[in-house]
């Protein structure tokens, strides 16, 4: 787990009585765009976050803003007495508080479950206590290592209760039962999005996820590493498209339900994204391959007709566009760690 940091600002500014929101996890990749564009709609943003998979800063352009304040918390532990007292302020809670990646949920597989389970539990009585609406941010682990190709919403997956993976995919299916649970006996009105791959500015470089994997390896000229022989298909995202789409689904007049799949619908293999990545960054660098890892899907790629008919959403931002401006932001994030890392040695 991190160190407190200079985020964690004890009481903080005040909070305009309207339209506030409590984001779980709001310090990690998506949070983090989240509480900005919730901020620049003109609403209030109260992020909670443990920090366990966040960097700092994720939320330094966040700091400091009238309407913006942090919470170091985790959500697996009862929630912060202070916050349940601004449960009457508070109009939306989003919890996207989890770590996503397979290697980073993987270390300490027991937290991940009880914050799926009992995380999701705490912030929806606070939902219920609030009269707030509840935002779920599920996964397309939920499908597992699918049978049904593209996946909707109805497919029930083909996931394993017993891997290594089951922390999170099983914990997730908990959390959704959870809200759903809830939504059916009026406690409190719920919507869940099941994520596919997203990808954009403010990724950890170090998060083991495939885009930033080889965006990094690529900029700084390591060995690029594709697991299996990389005819493996996935389907990209791009943040922004991600978090309009969270938006939509938290504000639109639907009953709630039923889950929302969120994601991009082009699909390709991680070779064809692995040929994206070499024309942009022009690396000469070696691939290697190495053993999938247990679980793995083969084939991953959303039908989002629901999100199109009940949202009139879909994603925007074509990948060429995408991959470019992720690709900027790692090399401004690695040529800055650099200095610092050089400093520090010397
Ligand atoms: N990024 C994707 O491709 C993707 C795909 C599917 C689902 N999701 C879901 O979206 C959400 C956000 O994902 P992300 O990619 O931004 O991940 P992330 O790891 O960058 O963000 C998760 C945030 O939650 C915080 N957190 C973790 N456990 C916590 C706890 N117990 N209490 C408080 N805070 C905690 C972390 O510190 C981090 O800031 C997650 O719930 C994830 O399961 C993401």
């Amino acid at each position: 787990m991190r160190k407190q940091t200079d985020l964690d600002h004890g009481p903080g500014p005040t909070i305009r009585p309207l339209a506030l929101n409590v984001v779980a996890g709001g310090a990690g990749f998506i949070g983090s765009h989240l509480c900005r564009a919730l901020l620049e709609k003109g609403e209030s943003v109260l992020c909670l976050d443990n920090l366990q998979t966040s960097r700092a800063s994720n939320l330094r352009a966040l700091e400091g803003h009238p309407r913006f304040r942090f919470m170091r918390h985790d959500i697996s532990q009862p929630l912060p007495a202070e916050l349940t007292r601004m449960a009457p302020r508070i109009t939306r809670v989003w919890n996207l508080a989890c770590a996503a990646s397979p290697p980073l949920y993987q270390q300490n597989p027991e937290h991940t479950m009880m914050t799926n389970v009992v995380g999701t539990n705490h912030l929806l009585h606070l939902a219920e206590a609030a009269k707030a609406r509840f935002l779920l941010t599920s996964t397309s682990e939920v499908y597992g290592d699918p049978e049904i190709h593209p996946q909707a919403e109805d497919y029930r997956g083909h996931v394993s209760c017993t891997g290594p993976r089951a922390c999170y995919d099983e914990g997730k299916r908990a959390a959704e039962a959870l809200a759903f649970d809830y939504g059916r006996a009026g406690r409190t009105q719920v919507r869940v999005a099941r994520i596919f791959n997203t990808y954009g500015p403010n990724m950890d470089p170090n998060d083991g996820r495939v885009v930033s994997n080889l965006i990094c390896q690529a900029l700084r000229g390591d060995e690029l590493t594709i697991y299996g022989d990389g005819s493996q298909t996935r389907s990209f995202c791009y943040v922004s498209d991600m978090v309009a789409g969270l938006m939509a689904l938290m504000e639109a007049d639907i009953d709630g339900s039923d889950p929302v799949n969120l994601g991009n619908p082009d699909e390709m293999t991680v070779n064809e994204l692995l040929g994206h990545v070499l024309a942009l960054t022009g690396t000469a660098a070696r691939v290697v391959h190495r053993p999938l890892p247990v679980d793995d899907p083969r084939r991953r790629r959303p039908d989002i007709s629901r999100a199109n008919e009940v949202l009139g959403w879909a994603p925007k931002v074509p990948l060429a566009e995408g991959l470019e401006a992720t690709c900027a932001w790692f090399a401004a994030e690695l040529a800055a760690a650099k200095p610092a890392a050089a400093g520090f040695a010397g």
